[in-house]
C-alpha cells in the first residue's frame, strides 16, 4: 500500500527527533571569478527560498515528502535552475523533463521521463507514487496520465529561455559538449528528514544541453540520482547522469551505510569517488535518520543549502 503525502504527518512515533533539509541546484566548475556579485546573490536567494519553502513544511510538523515536494516546486519554476521552466534544450530544440521522488518509508518511489508540457514535474512524479501501480512513465504516456490526475500544464515558452537557447546555438556551431556550455549540471534536488523521523527525496531536471535520442538521466532513475531509505539515508544526486547511473550513485551509498554501517559523509565521499575514476562530475545531498545533512561534490562548486530544528541554515555555491 501506498502511503498518501498529507497522512505522514499525522503518524507520529511519540518522540520527536527534530527535522533536517538539504537542497542542491546542481555542481559544476562553478567560479568566484566567473560570477559576479549580484549573480551570487541571486543563486543564493532562490536557494534561499527553497530551503525556506521545505522548512517551513517540517518545521510545522509536515512530511518530508511535502517538504521536497515543496522546495523542488520553487526550484523548477525558477528559470535559473535546469529543470521545470530554464530546463536546457535538446538536440532538437525542446525542453524534455525528468524528475523522481521516493519517500522513505516504504521506499514507494515515482518517476516520469521526456515530459514537455507539465509545470512541475516533480508533482506528477509524486503522483505516479500516490497511483502506486507504476514507479516510471515516460513521454506521451506520462503526459496522458497527468492529463488524467488533472495537473497543471504549460505551452512550450513557459518552459524556454533565451540563455538556454543561446546554449544550443554555441553546443552546435562549436561543436561543443554540454558542459562546455553550461558549465554546471544544472538539476535541483531536496532530502529531508521529518520530525516524525522519516525521510524522502526527489530530483527534477532538464538533463543535459543537446541531448538526443530520447537520452535519460541519472536523475528520475531509482537508485542512480534519487533514493530513500527510512533506514539509512536520503539521497539526491547532480552531474553527468551517464556516470552517476553507471555507479548506482544513489542507492550505493545508502547501501554502504546500511551493510557496512560506514557514516554518511565517508559513504558519500567513496561513491563520489568512484564516480570520479569512472570520469564523471557531479556531487550529492544526503540526511540520515540521525539528522546528519551532508554534502559530497567533485566539482568547484554545488548550488546547495541546508536547515534544520537546531538552527542550522545556511546556503553556499562555492567550495569553500
Ligand atoms: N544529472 C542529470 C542528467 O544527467 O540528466
Amino acid at each position: 500500500m501506498i502511503i498518501p503525502a498529507s497522512a505522514l504527518a499525522q503518524e507520529s512515533t511519540g518522540t520527536s527527533p527534530g527535522w533536517t533539509f538539504a537542497i542542491h541546484g546542481g555542481a559544476g566548475t562553478m567560479d568566484p571569478d566567473r560570477m559576479t556579485e549580484q549573480q551570487q546573490a541571486d543563486y543564493k536567494a532562490a536557494l534561499q527560498a527553497a530551503l525556506d519553502a521545505g522548512s517551513a513544511v517540517l518545521d510545522g510538523g509536515g512530511s518530508a515528502l511535502e517538504a521536497v515536494r515543496a522546495a523542488i516546486v520553487i526550484l523548477e519554476d525558477d528559470p535559473k535552475f535546469n529543470a521545470g521552466r530554464g530546463a536546457v534544450f535538446t538536440w532538437e530544440g525542446a525542453n524534455e523533463l525528468d524528475a523522481a521522488i521516493m519517500d522513505g518509508r516504504d521506499r514507494s518511489a515515482g518517476a516520469v521521463t521526456g515530459v514537455t508540457s507539465v509545470r512541475n514535474p516533480i508533482v506528477l512524479a509524486d503522483a505516479v507514487r500516490q497511483d502506486g501501480r507504476h514507479v516510471f512513465l515516460s513521454g506521451a504516456g506520462a503526459e496522458e496520465f497527468a492529463g488524467d490526475k488533472g495537473l497543471e500544464t504549460m505551452p512550450p515558452e513557459w518552459f524556454a529561455t533565451e540563455a538556454r537557447r543561446e546554449a544550443l546555438e554555441r553546443l552546435k556551431a562549436e561543436q561543443l559538449s554540454a558542459m562546455d556550455v553550461d558549465h554546471k549540471f544544472g538539476t535541483v534536488g531536496a532530502v529531508a528528514l521529518d520530525s516524525q523521523g522519516h525521510l524522502a527525496a526527489g530530483t527534477s531536471t532538464g538533463g543535459l544541453t543537446g541531448k538526443r535520442w530520447g537520452r535519460i538521466g541519472d536523475a528520475p532513475i531509482i537508485g542512480a540520482g534519487t533514493y530513500a531509505d527510512d533506514r539509512v539515508c536520503a539521497v539526491s544526486a547532480t552531474g553527468a547522469g551517464e556516470y552517476f547511473i553507471r555507479v548506482g550513485v544513489a542507492h550505493e551509498i545508502c547501501a554502504r551505510m546500511r551493510i557496512a554501517g560506514e557514516a554518511a559523509q565517508s559513504a558519500a565521499d567513496a561513491v563520489m569517488a568512484e564516480v570520479k575514476e569512472l570520469g564523471g562530475d557531479g556531487g550529492v545531498i544526503l540526511v540520515t535518520p540521525e539528522g546528519e545533512a551532508v554534502f559530497s561534490f567533485n566539482t568547484a562548486g554545488m548550488y546547495r543549502g541546508r536547515a534544520d530544528s537546531n538552527g542550522l541554515n545556511e546556503v553556499a555555491i562555492f567550495r569553500d
